[in-house]
């Protein structure tokens, strides 16, 4: 059996945003509308439920930050889709990016009051290198905000995005009326906290019509038409080609917690929102259609049960149908693997899966097998791009504090590096090791899970270091020079690629300067 239709029903896509815009907020009402969950405050108390029962790390507990990245699927209008939450804290940033990596559309969720924000940057900045198709929702209209044109400038400059607004705010704060939709050119009138069901939505087709008075007040007609009048001549208007390559991105308004908007968001969504695409591979471009499976690990899970090492690798089907019980070959090891418990996701639930279809994302478990970036296949040799590191932004100097137990931290450090918790160098002048984050907080993670999985211990002395580049170059000769000269400023990463540590942003520029036909690298993927 063909499958095409199974393949055409799937859309997985991530929210992103900066902490506290309402991503949380926001994925519980789409699972409420996709009925995966019943009530309000589902997505938020599983998540304080799984700090109480500490499955998963109890500094994650401590701290009341979720380290997981789960999958949320659900059925919505014959579709299922897929959500790959991500961690908002911004010390996991990196587990985000990686997320990003296996999804093929992304919401970004905005403030606003707040406009854009340093972490929206980062995470829009990864989604635009990588093409993804963005729809942008601007949250929280119930409170007193920035002008929608201020927000959609801030949008342009800071996320360098190219709007277009299918939903324009009429007033805000407490004189929020509700948003008109130029999609489905109607108005939607806001009730505070008044259910989704009850929102009144009225044709308005020619928004000179005297309805509008009738519904908004004369006041806030005027400015709407004004406003419709400037959106329409200076915003590019909706092209789905322009938004599939990444270069136009959809804008609403709404208030996720009053459910307003939300629903035309996904409705949006599901109609615009592209199916599962093709990925590239070093080797070949691999497309979903394809009769045989392929997938590759975007995220590792570990220490679900704190009694077991287990890990849960979470593999995104690029490819083919993926059947429980089968052998697949474990490209980087070179061996074939079979899977009798994967995991498929919906909501709160666990569940086996006996088969999984391109787009969806299934949880193996993993006893050291995997890391980041490994591919499954039938049998072909692929290896799947864009699952870069990125370069860390903090670092330290890891030491082993207990003598007795180097093995245990050796061991420790290298599963911890490929579940891709930190990156870790090693200096080429007096082989110490150093850690590389982009959060503060994965040093104490890692420190707290060397001790209690691992049974080792270490300390770490601070480095100022402002990036960690890769280097790749054509001209052997100045690379040579490069490597000698600058020897102090040199490491190896876990691959034994040659890293180069720069001290300040002009360090960096000197050594760019200097030898410029070096190509200094941010992501590990050049
Ligand atoms: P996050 O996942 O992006 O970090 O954000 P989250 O959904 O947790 O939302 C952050 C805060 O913003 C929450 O308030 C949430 O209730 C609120 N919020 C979300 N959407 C809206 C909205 O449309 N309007 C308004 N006014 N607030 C919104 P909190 O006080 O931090 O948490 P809680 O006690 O309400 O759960």
């Amino acid at each position: 059996m063909s499958i095409k239709p199974e393949i055409a029903k799937r859309r997985t896509f991530g929210i992103v945003s900066h902490p506290d815009a309402g991503k949380t907020t926001l994925t519980e009402k789409l699972l409420l509308f996709g009925g995966a969950i019943q009530e309000a405050g589902a997505v938020k108390s599983n998540k304080i439920k799984r700090h109480a029962t500490s499955d998963f790390m109890e500094i994650e507990r401590q701290r009341g930050i979720s380290v997981a990245t789960s999958v949320m699927a659900f059925e919505y209008k014959g579709l299922k889709i897929n959500i790959l939450d991500t961690p908002g804290h911004q010390d996991f940033a990196e587990d985000t990016y990686r997320t990003l990596t296996a999804v093929d559309s992304a919401i970004v969720v905005i403030d606003v009051a707040k406009g854009v924000e340093p972490q929206t940057e980062k995470l829009v900045e990864v989604c635009r290198m990588r093409k993804t198709p963005m729809i942008v929702f601007i949250n929280k209209l119930d409170r007193e905000g920035k002008d929608g044109f201020d927000l959609l400038d801030d949008i342009e400059e800071k996320l360098g995005l190219t709007v277009c607004p299918l939903s324009w705010p009429v007033g805000m704060g407490q004189r929020f009326k509700g948003v008109y939709n130029l999609y489905e050119k109607q108005l939607n009138l806001f009730q505070p906290h008044g259910k989704q069901q009850a929102d009144e939505i009225i044709k308005i087709t020619d928004t000179a019509s005297s309805d509008l008075e009738t519904h908004v007040g004369e006041a806030a007609a005027e400015e709407l038409r004004e406003d419709l009048e400037i959106v329409t001549t200076v915003y590019p208007s909706f092209d789905r080609e322009a938004y599939l390559e990444g270069n136009l991105s959809p804008v609403f308004f709404g208030s996720a917690i009053n459910n307003f908007g939300v629903k035309e968001l996904l409705d949006c969504f599901i109609e615009i929102a592209p199916t599962p695409k093709a990925r590239e591979s070093e080797e070949r471009l691999v497309t979903p259609e394809e009769d045989k499976f392929s997938g590759f690990v975007f995220k590792i899970h570990a220490n679900m049960d704190p009694k077991h090492r287990d890990r849960i690798a979470f593999v995104r089907i690029c490819s083919g149908k993926f059947i429980r019980n089968t052998n697949y070959l474990h490209v980087r090891k070179g061996k074939n693997m079979k899977f009798s418990n994967p995991t498929a996701f919906m909501a709160a639930r666990k569940s086996i899966v006996e088969e999984a279809f391109p787009g969806d994302i299934v949880g193996l478990y993993d006893s050291g097998n995997f890391k980041i970036g490994d591919t499954l296949t039938e049998g072909e040799e692929l290896h799947f791009k864009g699952i870069p590191s990125f370069s860390p932004e903090l670092f330290r100097y890891i030491n082993n504090a207990n003598p007795m137990k180097a093995k245990q931290l050796d061991k420790g450090l290298s599963q911890l590096v490929e579940e891709g918790v930190a990156q870790l160098f090693t200096k080429e002048d007096n082989g110490r090791k150093i850690l590389g984050t982009v959060g503060a907080l994965q040093f104490e993670v890692i420190q707290y899970r060397l001790e209690h999985e691992y049974g080792a211990s270490c300390n770490y002395e601070p480095l100022n270091l402002h990036k960690a580049c890769w280097l790749t170059s054509e001209n052997k000769e100045q690379f040579q020079r490069l490597l000698s000269e600058r020897k102090r400023d040199i490491a190896t990463d876990k691959d034994g690629h040659y890293v180069f540590l720069a001290e300040s942003a002009w360090a960096l520029k000197m050594a760019q300067d200097n030898y410029p036909e070096v190509q200094f690298h941010f992501t590990s993927e050049f």
